[in-house]
């Protein structure tokens, strides 16, 4: 089999990047591990900045986004016992974020591929890709009917996700890997409610973070920091909704926290991960694969979407025999994902308890969510860090 470009994983990256390739007339094949049915229900991520969705909507895929997203104007930092409004709009001149799950970009993505005849492979095994150093390098996998396949491409996209097999390709003696755990996950749940708030509140608490996101005007999303060995077996509906109560709680203000059954829960460790170069030989990382962020400034997604709008046109412009963009890649990306790995290392400490801290943490954050709310200087730089800072120009970038 020949293509020009073959994308590992049918996660939002490989996903959009097979259109965006599309687009460009540019032919791919997408191999992916897991089934459809669970790649559009695995549940992740739900805010959007406003050049993802800009993104989209250049790219013809957001008639759903446009109908069923929710835009947001601003947060809330909650501290001790009190609500602060950040409002993006006033603070960035109009910026704002959306929730529109990624489960439902993905099914937007899939179903637009299939629809124009792309050639997506769900239920793979054994991806191998091989001769990255060549102008051919070739991708080859099992398919579910057991058949194996090779696939000679012109390049080859690694949008396998953080324990996807495409960076491992790239010598160790090339590669830089900038890391650091923390020390706690996160408790998500889905749960069948209406979201008790108009936008998402960010809580610090003596207890641990809590957040309150949604998804529907009738589903909402709510996360607890736990202990990042905690097991979920150890969380029953009640003691989650009695840790959400207790951490969301606003004394004297008649504000509560609905709750209703609950449809999904999970645990999530938090890192921060950047491994460079994204690019060798034929080979190119996007999303994930390169780069992780914790959750508490919704980044990761958002980088995922940016990384491959940077990637298809300096792939169209490869593969016309133009190799500049292409080998400007890594560089430009990561401008980009380290100043979301700032940001999102920034946010994460300031809010989340440390185990074991001394008082002197709490006092500290507590000082610097006083600062944010208090000084427009710093409530604006993390405004215009939240709602994207640094947005590739979509189709028209140039390096
Ligand atoms: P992935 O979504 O991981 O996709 C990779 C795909 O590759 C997967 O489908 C995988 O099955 C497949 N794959 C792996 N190995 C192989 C192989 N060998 N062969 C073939 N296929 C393979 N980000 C935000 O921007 N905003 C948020 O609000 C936000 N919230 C989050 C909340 C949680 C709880 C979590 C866990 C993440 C959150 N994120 C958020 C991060 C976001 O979900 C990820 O950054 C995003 O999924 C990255 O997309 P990706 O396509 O790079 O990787
Ligand atoms: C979500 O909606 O899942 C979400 C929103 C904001 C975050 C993380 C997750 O910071």
């Amino acid at each position: 089999m020949r293509t020009q470009v073959g994308i590992v994983g049918a996660g939002p990256a490989g996903l959009f990047l097979s259109h965006l390739l599309a687009m460009r007339g540019i032919e791919s094949v997408v191999v992916e591990i897991r089934s459809r049915a669970y790649c559009e229900a695995r549940q992740r991520a739900g805010l959007l900045e406003d050049g993802t969705v800009r993104q989209l909507r250049e790219a013809g895929v957001a008639d759903r986004l446009n109908r069923e997203g929710l835009e947001h104007g601003g947060i809330y930092l909650q501290f001790a016992a009190e609500r602060h409004h950040i409002d993006f709009r006033k603070l960035t001149g109009g910026r704002t974020v959306t929730i529109y799950a990624q489960t439902e970009i993905v099914k937007d993505l899939i179903a637009e591929r299939l629809s124009k005849g792309g050639h997506i492979e769900f239920e793979v095994t054994d991806t191998e890709v091989d001769r990255l150093d060549t102008d051919q390098p070739l991708l080859r996998y099992t398919s579910s009917d057991g058949v194996r396949h090779e696939v000679v491409c012109d390049v080859i996209a690694g949008c396998d996700g953080f324990h996807g097999i495409c960076r491992d390709q790239i010598p160790r003696q090339l590669l830089k890997v900038r890391e650091r755990d923390y020390p706690y996950a996160w408790l998500g749940i889905i749960a069948e409610v209406p979201p008790s708030t108009d936008e998402l509140i960010y809580a610090h608490h003596p207890n641990g973070f809590a957040l309150h996101t949604m998804r529907t005007p009738a589903i909402s999303r709510l996360y607890l920091q736990v202990d990042p060995d905690e097991s979920i077996d150890n969380w029953s509906d009640q003691r989650i909704w009695d840790e959400l109560q207790r951490r969301l709680a606003l004394p004297g203000s008649g504000w509560t926290l609905q709750e209703g059954p609950i449809l999904d829960k999970s645990i999530t460790p938090m890192r921060s991960f950047v491994s460079a170069p994204m690019q060798y030989g034929r080979l190119f990382l996007a999303g994930d694969s390169a780069h992780i962020v914790p959750p508490t400034g919704a980044k990761g997604l958002n980088l995922a979407m940016s990384d491959v709008a940077i990637l298809a046109p300096a792939l169209d412009r490869l593969l016309r025999g133009d190799a500049r963009p292409a080998s400007a890649y890594t560089d430009v990306c990561l401008s980009r994902v380290w100043r979301a790995t700032h940001f999102s290392w920034w946010m994460t400490t300031m809010l989340h308890r440390t185990p074991g801290a001394d008082a002197m943490e709490a006092e500290l954050q507590l000082a610097q969510l006083r600062y944010v709310v208090q000084s427009t200087a710093a409530a604006t730089s993390l405004a215009e860090n939240y709602t994207g800072w640094m947005i590739p120009r979509f189709a028209t970038h140039e390096v």
